[in-house]
């Protein structure tokens, strides 16, 4: 049985676009019943129509609060019947009631390998420290932004010359990758939060909590 799994985004969504294809293999063990989306013109919104999955625009500006924004977005994941939610460039802080509702079932992931690099303008941060490795993170939420227990992570080599677009779109691969592993791990119940840590019922080398590219 398939977890019903929806994803909230903001924008372009292609990691939105990584995980809708990933479930479409017969084994995958989520099916992304629902896209749901607080800016009406998101690219992403059209690009799930067209890979058949229902989407939604819920705007937050015709909303008075946060609660009620959140409370419209939880009554239509639910009306699908949707128990796991993963973020992918969902650019809303979340309110601590709604993380306490899905705890457990609502991942992310964010763009530096945490908890380093927190909140936006990761890349540019990472270059500026002078990091030599860079990469992403999936987690489960907790209502601290970009925070919760680490699922999984994938490294990515800062190279010379690089900028934060070329590092971004390096990292973006990355995060492609590994955003289908995580809810693949998180759905088949392999992956379980306990506390502030993730532990994995899984040989490693079936689902390694590292997903890196060698350095040479
Ligand atoms: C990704 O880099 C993700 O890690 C961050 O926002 C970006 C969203 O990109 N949270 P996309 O919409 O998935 O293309």
């Amino acid at each position: 049985m398939k977890r019903k799994t929806a994803i909230l985004i903001s924008g372009r969504g292609s990691n939105m676009t990584a995980l809708i294809e990933a479930a479409r293999s017969d084994d995958y063990p989520a099916e992304i019943a629902l896209v749901v989306s607080n800016r009406p013109n998101a690219a992403g919104l059209r690009t799930a129509r067209r890979h058949g999955i229902p989407a939604r625009a819920i705007d937050h500006k015709e909303f008075e609060t946060r609660e009620a924004f959140e409370a419209e977005v939880t009554g239509a994941l639910e009306a699908a019947g949707v128990d796991l939610i993963c973020l992918a460039g969902f650019m809303r802080i979340l309110t601590e009631s709604f993380v306490k509702h899905w705890q457990d079932r609502l991942i992310n992931i964010h763009p530096s390998l945490l908890p380093a690099f927190k909140g936006v303008d990761t890349h540019a941060r990472a270059l500026a420290a002078g990091v030599k490795i860079a990469g992403c993170t999936v987690h489960f939420v907790r209502a601290a932004m970009d925070s919760g227990p680490i699922i999984m992570q994938a490294a990515v080599r800062v190279l010379p010359g690089d900028s934060a677009e070329t590092l971004a779109a390096r990292v973006l691969e990355a995060e492609h990758r590994v955003y289908p592993a995580a809810l693949a791990l998180v759905a088949s119940g392999r992956a379980r939060a306990v506390g502030e840590l993730v532990f994995i019922d899984a040989p490693a080398r079936e689902a390694p909590p590292l997903y890196s590219p060698p350095v040479d």
